[in-house]
C-alpha cells in the first residue's frame, strides 16, 4: 500500500469509557429517551470487533459517536488517549446503502472521501488508484453507479471508507442489503482488507455468523437503555471455516444471548412487526 503519510499509527487504541446517550423524546416521562447507557469498551488497534444486537438497541448511534456527528454524550471516546473532537481523517464510516453520488464514476466517488486530505492532486490520484486496486474494482474506474452491481458499489463504499487512510473503520451493517453469495464474497473481501491494512474495524451486524467469521471479539448488546451484555473472544485463527464445529460452537453461543431475551424487556421498538398479532413471544420473532 501507499507509502504517503498515514495516520494509522500503531498505538491507536479506542478506549470507550462509561459513554450514555440520551435523545429528547417527547412521548418519554421524563421528555428523554436513554439510548445508551455505560457503554465501556476498549479496542487495541488492529483489531476487528464485531457489534450485535437487537433492533433499537443503540448500534448505529454509538457508531455516530465515534464518528464524531454529535457531540452530546456522557463520558469518554478516546482515540490514541486523545478525545476524540468532531469528524475527523482517522476515522472512516461505511453505510448499509453505499450512498455514491449517481453524478460521479467510481474513480470520483471515491475521491469524495479526499476532499479535505492534505495531499497533492497527484497523491490523490495515486491512492484512488490503490484504493480501486484494494476492492478490486480495476478497470471500472470510470464506470457511474448505475453501471455496477450493489455488491461492486458497497466496495466503491469501502475504498472511499479507507481511502483517507483512517486508523479506525466503522461499518454500519455494510452488507445487510446484498444477496447471500455477494455478501459471503465481501466478507472474505473485508477480511483481506483488514489483513492488509492492519487498521481497527468495527462492524454493526445483524448477521451473527458474519460477527464470528470477521471479529476477534464479538460484542453483544441488549436494549433499554442500550448497553453491552457481554462480550464474547472468538479465538479462532483467519480465515475460519463456517463449518468447523468450534465455529459453530460459538455461533451458537452468541445466537443464544437473542434466544434468551426476555420479551418483557423488550421495548416497543425493538418488537418486530407482527410480534403482536400474531401473540408469539418476542424472541421467536426475531429473523437473523
Ligand atoms: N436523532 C434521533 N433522535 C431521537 N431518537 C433517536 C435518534 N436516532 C436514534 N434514535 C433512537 O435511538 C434508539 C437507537 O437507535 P439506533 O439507530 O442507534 O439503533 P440500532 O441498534 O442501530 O437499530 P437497527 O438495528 O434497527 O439499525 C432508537 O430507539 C431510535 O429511535
Ligand atoms: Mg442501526
Amino acid at each position: 500500500m501507499s507509502t504517503l503519510s498515514t495516520s494509522s499509527a500503531s498505538n491507536n487504541e479506542l478506549d470507550i469509557r462509561g459513554l450514555g446517550k440520551r435523545y429528547t423524546h417527547a412521548q418519554a416521562k421524563s421528555g428523554e429517551l436513554q439510548v445508551l447507557e455505560g457503554i465501556d469498551l476498549h479496542v487495541p488497534a488492529g483489531r476487528f470487533v464485531s457489534i450485535v444486537g437487537a433492533s433499537g438497541c443503540g448500534k448505529s448511534t454509538l457508531l455516530r459517536l465515534i464518528l464524531g456527528l454529535d457531540s452530546q454524550y456522557e463520558g469518554q471516546i478516546l482515540l490514541g488517549g486523545q478525545a476524540i473532537a468532531g469528524t475527523g481523517r482517522e476515522r472512516g464510516i461505511v453505510f448499509q446503502d453505499h450512498r455514491l453520488f449517481p453524478w460521479l464514476t467510481v474513480a470520483q466517488n471515491i475521491a469524495v472521501g479526499l476532499r479535505n486530505a492534505p495531499f497533492t492532486a497527484k497523491e490523490k490520484t495515486e491512492l484512488v488508484a490503490e484504493h480501486v486496486a484494494l476492492v478490486g474494482l480495476t478497470g471500472f474506474e470510470r464506470s457511474w453507479p448505475h453501471q455496477i452491481s450493489g455488491g461492486m458499489a458497497q466496495r466503491v463504499a469501502i475504498a472511499r471508507g479507507l481511502v483517507n487512510r483512517p486508523s479506525v473503520l466503522l461499518l454500519d451493517e455494510p452488507f445487510g442489503a446484498l444477496d447471500a453469495l455477494t455478501r459471503s464474497r465481501l466478507q472474505n473481501e473485508l477480511q483481506r482488507i483488514w489483513q492488509k491494512e492492519k487498521i481497527t474495524m468495527l462492524l454493526v451486524t445483524h448477521d451473527v455468523e458474519e460477527a464470528v467469521f470477521l471479529g476477534d471479539r464479538v460484542v453483544v448488546m441488549q436494549p433499554s437503555p442500550g448497553r453491552i451484555r457481554r462480550i464474547v473472544d472468538v479465538d479462532l485463527p483467519h480465515p475460519r471455516n463456517r463449518s468447523d464445529p468450534a465455529f459453530i460452537a460459538l455461533r451458537d453461543d452468541v445466537l443464544s444471548d437473542f434466544l434468551d431475551f426476555d420479551s418483557d424487556r423488550a421495548p416497543l421498538a425493538a418488537q418486530p412487526v407482527g410480534a403482536a398479532d400474531t401473540g408469539q413471544p418476542w424472541r421467536l420473532q426475531l429473523a437473523w
